[in-house]
């Protein structure tokens, strides 16, 4: 089912915008997208990271890549990046950039906190809109947003980190059947685990985990035959396993798994 060819580049415009590109799932998205012959604008803030990317890709793929450092967090960097990326075909946006914190939310850091609100749910908003609006007035495009497998109930120890993807979730849910039939396909990826910087930056202990490949591979597959997609058999046995469990169970549930995954966190 996996196509390397250049259909995307048809079928969407011939750049792809991979936010969160410098490590993990964005990363992954970059080097499947790169094989499936896709142009690239890769932003993240650490531009040497970047850069070194981007060579390989357009050593190994022979597509062109872009590369903006921008901070995410700040409104002025995501209209910096808007104005960037309007120079060049982009079809394909993926809505990556994202960090999660753990712990109890009156120890955290409010401003961190307020951070990973801006990153995770505003500027995937702000270009959610600007890059829905371009596509749908050329009737073609595609936009993925990354939520996550805890999107779907309040999650102890993580509060703010899931309701942030519960924000991402419902956006997603909502504009899938606002843009049917109008030629910009919209997929909300939901991965469980994977083995990224992530789990070190939130402080979070995983266990089981996916690689970031299958969530790219899996997503790219998905896309445009589907709302939404749980990457790889674990994301797929734990959705369904929280899929039959009542909500309020589920709240407890997942507070007692993030107690284990946070245990080096004050309790
Ligand atoms: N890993 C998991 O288990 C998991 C599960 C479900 C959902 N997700 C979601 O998947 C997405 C990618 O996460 P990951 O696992 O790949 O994490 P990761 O390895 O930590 O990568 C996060 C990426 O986001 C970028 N980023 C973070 N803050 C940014 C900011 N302020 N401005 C610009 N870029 C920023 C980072 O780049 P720089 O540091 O260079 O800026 C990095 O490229 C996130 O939205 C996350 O919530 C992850």
């Amino acid at each position: 089912m996996y196509d390397s060819g250049g259909s995307f580049a048809v079928r969407y415009g011939s750049y792809a915008l991979v936010t969160g590109a410098s490590e993990g799932i964005g990363r992954a998205f970059v080097v499947e997208l790169a094989k499936k012959g896709l142009d690239l604008i890769l932003v993240a803030r650490r531009e040497a990271v970047l850069k070194q990317l981007a060579e390989e890709i357009q050593t190994h793929h022979g597509v062109q890549c872009q590369v903006l450092s921008a901070d995410l967090a700040q409104q002025e960097e995501v209209e910096r990046v808007m104005a960037f990326s309007a120079r060049f075909d982009v079809g394909l946006v993926v809505c990556n950039a994202g960090f999660g914190t753990a712990g109890n939310f009156l120890d955290n850091d409010l401003s961190n906190e307020m951070s990973m609100l801006s990153v995770n749910c505003e500027a995937l908003t702000r270009m959610t809109h600007a890059y829905g609006a371009k596509f749908k007035e050329r009737g073609r495009g595609a936009i993925i947003l990354l939520s996550s497998i805890i999107a779907t109930q309040g999650v102890p120890r993580s509060a703010h980190y899931s309701a942030t993807k519960a924000y991402v979730q419902a956006l997603g849910e909502a504009l899938y059947e606002e843009w049917r039939g109008s030629g910009v396909d919209l997929l909300i990826v939901a991965p469980g685990p994977v083995e990224t910087g992530f789990s070190k930056r939130s402080k979070m202990q995983f266990g089981l985990t996916t690689t970031p490949d299958v969530v790219a591979i899996d997503s790219i597959n998905a896309l445009g035959r589907q709302r939404l997609v749980h990457p790889g058999w674990l994301a797929k046995v734990m959705s369904l396993g929280l899929s039959i469990t009542p909500r309020s169970i589920r709240v407890k549930v997942m507070g007692m798994v993030m107690k284990e995954m946070t245990k080096r966190l004050p309790s």
